[in-house]
């Protein structure tokens, strides 16, 4: 039997998964590490956490197998997209990498937009100057730490850059390079065009590679440091997303996942090039070769739930560790007993910023239709409906580019929760799914690695072999109409205050 490894870099930990040959669990471990928020509207992470993490999580997953290391047939990972980690001449992280969700390039997407006109940008890119993309991140570097700058020689994404520390290769592939901004998407290359008319020297820049190929292997110091045997190789892997796709089974036209963990993500794939104009959903490279998917974005979906949990649930915390249950299991039998509507009071999860649909970094979260009837159930699940308002603006949109988006999968932390998962159902019109397994992003990696290792001959043969159904969640009739008035009523808040929101960014 071969055995594969599954890294998931995400932004609250990483979680390594070792799997057997089947997508078997056989041991899995995590780690967590800080987020920075120096400033409103920044977020940052050191990416020596990202690589203590995956070292560490890899060592335990081999001691706690007891598998061989000499049966490791390969290795990938799956990261949070967008990161931007500037390596000096001596491969010395140059300073914090600023991540995903950090909103501080407002200026350098008007300079983007000014150096190659938004047109041609959504041509090449496929999407609009995005805050949160890594170019513009760099541009933001090179106007505010021109001393930053010009020490750095290689560019990476979070991933990349952990695969370097394994591996020693400055290789990335076409799923997270696509959210750099600096990705030739419909052509699958570095876009020379757009780094020139940006001035970045593409030497910083990558080798780019299929998910599924073969970057490399690890090397003899990160064998000694890991567990791993030298030589075991490592595939390209995925950004998270495109990853999930692959370890949730969405790899083919018609199918299509929600994803609820910090960021909530509404995700298609389609295997010919669909690129929105107005730009409010992102077309990305899939990690299945010669395939693409659009990806609508809403920045603060689980995040939402942790702010409020962490903010305001100290008595569920407590009789959640009295009872040894998860604090959300507490929240969200709360939640269970507010009818739809939330009594009249809708909430806007925009805290950090939007994406899908409004391209906004000043928009702000809100609760709207607070009344003294209110207690905190109804605002905990006016938070749930909120985000589940805000990834069907995204499902609207897919639908709007008609990309079918019948066949929906869950995952995430919030795709475990049965009410989330009904809420979707009930505001898509469509049935909701569980996968059997539910590491999708560590699965969907270890899948690649797979397909790197000759194990199965392509992407979807091998999910077809691996990936199963689990539940199936049919919407409830008469749930539909009732979601339906307060959705109408939520597209129409943000746009009558986003005057205001710039305004209270400018304070
Ligand atoms: C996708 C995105 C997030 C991050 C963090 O564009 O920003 O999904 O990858 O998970």
């Amino acid at each position: 039997m071969a055995y594969v490894i599954g890294v998931d870099l995400g932004t609250s930990g990483t979680k390594t998964v070792l799997f057997d040959e089947k997508g078997t669990v056989i041991a899995s471990a995590t780690v967590e590490y800080p987020l920075y928020q120096p400033k409103n509207g920044y977020a940052e992470q050191e990416p020596t956490d990202w690589y203590n993490a995956a070292v560490s999580t890899i060592k335990t997953v081999l001691s706690k197998s007891g598998v061989n290391a000499a049966d490791i047939a390969g290795l990938g990972i799956s990261g949070q997209m967008h990161g931007l980690v500037m390596l000096d001449e001596n491969n010395e992280v140059i300073r914090r990498s600023i991540i995903w969700c950090d909103q501080r390039t407002e200026k350098e997407v008007e300079e983007m937009n000014e150096k190659l006109g938004r047109e041609k940008l959504i041509e090449i890119t496929a999407n609009p100057a995005l805050t949160g993309w890594t170019a513009a991140k760099i541009l933001w570097v090179r106007n505010n730490e021109p001393e930053n700058y010009a020490k750095c020689r290689h560019i990476l994404l979070p991933k990349d850059y952990v695969r370097f520390m394994l591996t020693g290769d400055y290789a990335t592939e076409v799923s997270d390079a696509s959210g750099m901004q600096l990705l030739d998407v419909p052509h699958r290359c570095w876009s020379k065009e757009v780094c020139d008319a940006l001035d970045i020297d593409m030497a910083m820049l990558p080798k780019v590679y299929e998910s599924c190929e073969v970057t490399g292997t690890i090397s003899k110091a990160a064998a000694e440091l890991t567990g791993l045997k030298e030589g075991t190789i490592v595939v390209g892997g995925a950004g998270d997303n495109a990853a999930a796709a692959v370890g949730t089974g969405v790899v083919t036209d018609g199918k299509a996942f929600t994803t609820i963990g910090t960021s909530g993500v509404v995700f298609a794939h389609t295997s010919n090039i669909s690129i929105d104009p107005k730009g409010r959903v992102h077309t990305c490279c899939a990690a299945v070769p010669g395939a693409w998917h659009i990806m609508g974005v809403t920045q603060a979906a689980g995040l939402s739930l942790r702010w409020f949990r962490d903010n305001f649930c100290g008595d569920e915390i407590s009789t959640a560790k009295l009872m040894d249950v998860d604090t959300y299991e507490i929240m969200t039998a709360e939640a269970q007993t507010v009818p739809i509507g939330s009594e009249r009071l809708l909430y806007l999860p925009y805290l950090m910023g939007e994406r899908t649909p409004h391209l906004d970094p000043n928009a702000r979260g809100m609760f709207f239709g607070l009344s003294a009837i209110h207690t905190k159930k109804h605002l905990l699940r006016a938070v749930m409906e909120g985000v589940s308002y805000s990834l069907r603006d995204c499902v609207e949109i897919c639908r709007e580019m008609g990309i079918n988006v019948s066949d929906m999968m869950a995952c995430g932390g919030g795709g475990t929760s049965p009410l989330w998962r009904q809420m979707l159902a009930d505001l898509y019109g469509c049935p909701v799914k569980t996968a059997a397994s539910k590491e999708g992003p560590a699965l969907g990696v270890a899948i690649l690695a797979m397909v790197g290792a000759g194990i199965y001959k392509s992407v979807p043969e091998a999910c077809a072999a691996i990936v199963k159904v689990d539940k199936t969640q049919q919407p409830i009739a008469e749930n539909i109409p009732e979601y339906e008035k307060f959705y109408k009523l939520y597209t129409k808040i943000y746009p009558s205050v986003k005057e205001n929101c710039a305004e209270l960014a400018a304070l």
